[in-house]
């Protein structure tokens, strides 16, 4: 077998359009977002808080959509109350999602960037066995994690294939991609968030869509903080 041109391999020039991280961890361009509207679901902490912080300082008008109402709103408080505003709701249900697409629309006009992020990992530990499944929490994880995304996209989708533009990100996780990371329910759902991504990407592509997902692995938020910490108790419990 002849070996690949080395040229091909390794460009011998960089990309245009490759942009360097400053030392603040932000790209050189100031404002990538200016002129763009996006909803951070799960937006009121964690992932989703941050990505609102980075959309804000890139020139986002961003609606904050959580079921935290306090911390929702005394964060697009702090931020920039003229381009950055909270919404209460809850993706499991499709009526706030709705709400939530047509306010933001007819607020500031479209919806360029859905970032589909809110989440649960449900109160399963990641050591509790198939045997002791609790097929209530399956359901409650589900909901959040699986159908709260799915109607994130039809949604959004639905105000974004008229104007043949748009960009719908999902956090799925580790989780989806490998066994033996999470709890039974989570790493369903977060498999379940890959394959919805794959199959909703064919579709809304030929309308000019783009559909991903990130799949982080650890960040320590309060989600994975607080399963760490009862972890560990079940496994003081165990060892008593
Ligand atoms: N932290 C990690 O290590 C990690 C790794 C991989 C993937 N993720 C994923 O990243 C996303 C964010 O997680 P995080 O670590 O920032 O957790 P977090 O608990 O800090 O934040 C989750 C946010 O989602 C909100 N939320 C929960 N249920 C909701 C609902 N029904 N409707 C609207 N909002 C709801 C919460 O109020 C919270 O603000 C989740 O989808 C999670 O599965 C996290």
């Amino acid at each position: 077998m002849t070996a690949m041109p080395a040229a091909q391999v390794m460009p011998e020039k960089p990309f245009q359009g490759v942009h360097k991280l400053g030392r603040d961890n932000s790209f050189t361009s100031s404002k990538r977002l200016e002129g763009k509207v996006a909803i951070v679901t799960g937006g009121a902490k964690g992932i989703g808080e941050a990505t609102v912080r980075l959309f804000a300082k890139h020139g986002a008008k961003v609606v904050v959509a959580d079921v935290e109402d306090a911390l929702g709103t005394t964060l697009a408080e702090t931020l920039a109350p003229s381009s950055v505003t909270f919404a209460h709701c809850d993706v499991s249900l499709e009526q706030d999602i709705e709400n939530l697409i047509n306010w933001t629309v007819s607020h500031f006009g479209q919806l360029d960037i859905l970032v589909n992020n809110a989440g649960v990992l449900g109160n399963q530990s990641k050591n509790k066995s198939i045997v002791n499944f609790d097929i209530d929490e399956f359901d409650r994880v589900m909901n959040v994690n699986v159908r709260g995304m799915a109607l994130g996209i039809k949604h959004a989708a639905r105000v974004m294939i008229p104007r043949g533009i748009g960009c719908i990100i999902s956090t799925a996780s580790v989780a989806g991609v490998m066994g033996g990371l999470g709890p039974h329910a989570y790493t369903a759902s977060k498999h379940a968030i890959v394959g919805l991504t794959k199959n909703t990407a064919c579709e809304l592509g030929r309308y000019g869509i783009r559909v991903n997902c990130i799949s982080p692995f650890g960040v320590a938020t309060s989600m994975l903080v607080n399963a760490w910490r009862s972890d560990e108790e079940e496994e003081e419990e165990v060892n008593v």
